[in-house]
């Protein structure tokens, strides 16, 4: 049995579900990771379209709009189609296929089990999600990444359990029918909890984003109007920064040396709330700045974005041929 080419260069696959813009926690949480990574590693990642289906199969009509602003977004922070593989998960058929065979061979109570899965079936109420699709989620996602004979996956801690099935299923592929894809391996992405505007955890269904292509004025007028500590009622009333969300964006974005004078001077009210948040939004504009830049560049340049999931897509389904091939083999049905 041929075996799998020892990983020199690890081969990374990772996807995100297109949800339309992206924000500073979806940044924190993958796409600043992923940048990193594609220098180092053989990266693959793409727009997990199929995926947003599982939940969003009722309200198809903005996926497409979906796709666009997250591409676009990706490039304007900095992936680069010449350094990493960017595609769509759709456009490679493959995983459609891969994801039909593993389901033969992927007992439904490893599914039902899914602690993700059973958390999402509570905290999702407003769609129905007891479909198959929504119960198979993890087997697609195994597909995706095995596709690739992908080696890391770059993951925060909620999808840890999804990887962590995507092994299981592999070892009972290969008891089946022989090996041939790497074990895939967690990257875990540290992910700093980013708040949002009014202190919860910054997330689109809250409605307090700020988002990596709002223009400055936007993302000073979030700041100017974002939640405080509340003990600090008149400029003259000290503050504790451990109660402040602008501390915890502070945290991310501020540097060290600058963050330590704002503890200090919050705590003895040396600072004003206007002045601590001009300082988060010089920090912000740093990562914002030339992104915004290089979103005009790309805006310019139409027909740009499908260029680069066309190639993307070459170079992935050269791929995803070549392991399927290996899979239909395996199992007899080539
Ligand atoms: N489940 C991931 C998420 O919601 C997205 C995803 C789909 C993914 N397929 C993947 C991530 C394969 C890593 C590898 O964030
Ligand atoms: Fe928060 Fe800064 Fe105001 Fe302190 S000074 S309460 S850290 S915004």
């Amino acid at each position: 049995m041929e075996r799998p080419d020892p990983p020199i260069i690890r081969r990374i696959v990772s996807g995100i579900q297109p949800s339309g813009k992206l924000h500073l926690g979806n940044y924190m949480g993958a796409v600043r990771n992923w940048i990193e990574l594609q220098d180092r590693h053989d990266c693959f990642f793409f727009i997990a379209d199929w995926h947003a289906l599982s939940t969003n199969y009722e309200r198809t009509d903005r996926l497409r709009n979906h796709v666009r602003e997250m591409l676009l977004d990706w490039l304007s922070l900095g992936l680069d189609p010449g350094r990493c593989t960017l595609f769509q998960q759709s456009h490679v058929l493959e995983h459609a296929e891969l994801y039909l065979l593993l389901g033969m061979m992927t007992p439904v109570a490893w599914l039902l089990r899914n602690p993700t899965y059973k958390d999402q079936m509570v905290q999702i109420e407003n769609r129905d999600l007891a479909m198959y699709g929504f119960l198979g989620y993890p087997v697609l996602m195994t597909a995706d990444i095995v596709l690739y004979r992908a080696t890391h996956v770059p993951v925060g801690q909620d999808q840890v359990p999804h990887l962590e099935l995507a092994r299981e299923i592999v070892r009972r592929f290969h008891a089946l029918y022989g090996e041939v894809f790497p074990e895939p391996l967690p990257l875990l992405t540290e992910t700093p909890k980013l708040p949002g505007l009014d202190g919860r955890k910054m997330s689109k269904s809250y409605d307090n984003c700020i988002f990596v292509s709002d223009p400055a004025d936007v993302v000073w007028e979030k700041l100017r109007t974002m939640k405080t500590d509340e003990r600090r009622k008149r400029r003259n009333d000290p503050g504790n920064p451990e109660d402040c969300p602008v501390f915890s964006l502070h945290n991310v974005f501020t540097p060290l040396p600058v963050q330590k004078d704002i503890d200090r001077d919050c705590r003895t009210a040396a600072i004003g709330c206007i002045d601590c948040k001009k300082i988060l939004a010089a920090g912000i504009e740093e990562l914002l700045s030339p992104a915004r830049e290089r979103r005009k560049e790309i805006e310019n340049r139409p027909g740009l974005l499908s260029e680069v999931l066309e190639n993307g897509h070459s170079r992935a389904a050269r791929e995803a041929e070549l392991t399927i091939e290996k899979v239909r083999e395996a199992m007899k049905i080539s």
